[in-house]
């Protein structure tokens, strides 16, 4: 079996792992660096580089020591070479360079958001859920990104529709900072949304038309002027009724653009990745229209959705497999687009 070192930076978790290329996770090591960032609503560029400079080593050690593996078993490195913050990525990238120097080990650069596209891929139990067969429409839904992409092979995938402002799990964030509710926004929105009557708040649903492209900006803006004009809501279940509201119109979007696509591509496997397909509001109505559309749903567990660097090493170990090689030239792109 050749196991892959899957190193990963891009933003506020340094993460690494040993995977298989068929999937197996042998170790998945993420160290989160939300309590550097709390404070601030936000990551901030330059504490997320320092705090991988010091965590790298120690996570890369803990994800070989887990998997009972010495780097001389390893058959090459992968490592996110973007999109993300330049100086953290800069940080795996180096590290990862020096190993696959030092050891001479093959070494490959991965796209973070095609790690999370083919994150669905990854074994950690057997009670995982078998990966849809190819191709798959898949809606990518995180902090910094959010689009709809078809996915004929590992090298051979789309973006059909992408966020035209916000991000879905930005939005999250954006609101819960507007309600004083704490960072990461998201998990908490969702807890609280549970228990709030979806309909108590009328908001606005962006771009309604046939458009697989998404926007998310002009509903903050509602959230915020709400805020504005009556105040944050004294109660829980206000605070319950509002987060219920903006869940409702974020995941109706999310939804009926990814069905859309689906449909539109003639494709019968939906996936739901990156961070916010950890929602229990999107996962319960992704099922639903599914269901209702005869098409077949697949979520990967929570840790396959948030960032995690097993998907960066199938990444890395199915690119290795093709042949790919990235030299010592190998440099970041904090920019990199889906597929590229
Ligand atoms: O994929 P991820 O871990 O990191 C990025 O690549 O951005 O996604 C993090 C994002 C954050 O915006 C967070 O608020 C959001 O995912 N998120 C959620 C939930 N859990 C995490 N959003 C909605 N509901 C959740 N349960
Ligand atoms: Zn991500």
């Amino acid at each position: 079996m050749a196991w892959v070192l899957g190193i990963e930076s891009s933003c506020d978790e340094t993460a690494a792992a040993v995977v298989a290329e068929d999937g197996r996770v042998r170790s998945d090591v993420v160290f989160s660096q939300i309590a550097v960032h709390a404070r601030y609503g936000g990551v901030v560029p330059e504490l997320a580089s320092r705090a991988h400079v010091s965590a790298i080593v120690p996570v890369v050690r803990q994800a070989l020591g887990q998997a009972g593996i010495g780097l001389d078993a390893l058959s090459g490195i992968a490592v996110t070479r973007g999109p993300g913050l330049v100086g953290a990525l800069l940080v795996g990238v180096q590290v990862a360079k020096a190993m696959a120097f030092a050891r001479g080990l093959p070494l490959v650069g991965v796209n973070h958001l095609d790690g999370h596209l083919l994150a669905v891929g990854l074994r950690r139990a057997e009670t995982d859920p078998p990966p849809p067969p190819y191709p798959y429409v898949a809606l990518l839904a995180s902090g910094g990104h959010t689009s709809v992409c078809r996915v004929d092979a590992a090298n051979r995938i789309r973006q059909l529709g992408a966020t035209r402002d916000d991000a879905a799990g930005e939005a999250y964030d954006k609101v819960a900072k507007l309600l004083g509710l704490g960072y990461p926004g998201g998990p908490i929105v969702d807890r609280l949304a549970a228990s709030g009557d979806p309909r108590a708040v009328k908001l606005p649903r962006g771009l309604r038309g046939q458009s697989l492209d998404f926007s998310f900006s002009g509903l903050k803006t509602a959230v915020a002027q709400h805020v504005r004009s009556r105040g944050r809501p004294g109660t829980e279940q206000g605070l319950a009724d509002l987060c219920a509201s903006f869940q409702a119109s974020v995941v109706e979007t999310l939804v009926t653009k990814t069905l859309r696509a689906a449909i539109r591509e003639d494709v019968r496997h939906v996936v739901l990745c990156g961070g916010v397909a950890a929602n229990r509001g999107l996962r319960a109505s992704a099922r639903a229209a599914c269901d209702e559309q005869g098409l077949t749903l697949v979520v990967p567990p929570v840790a396959s959705c948030t960032d995690n660097a097993a998907m960066i090493a199938l990444a890395g170990a199915l690119a290795l497999d093709r042949g790919e090689r990235a030299g010592l030239d190998l440099s970041v792109d904090p920019h990199l687009a889906v597929g590229a």
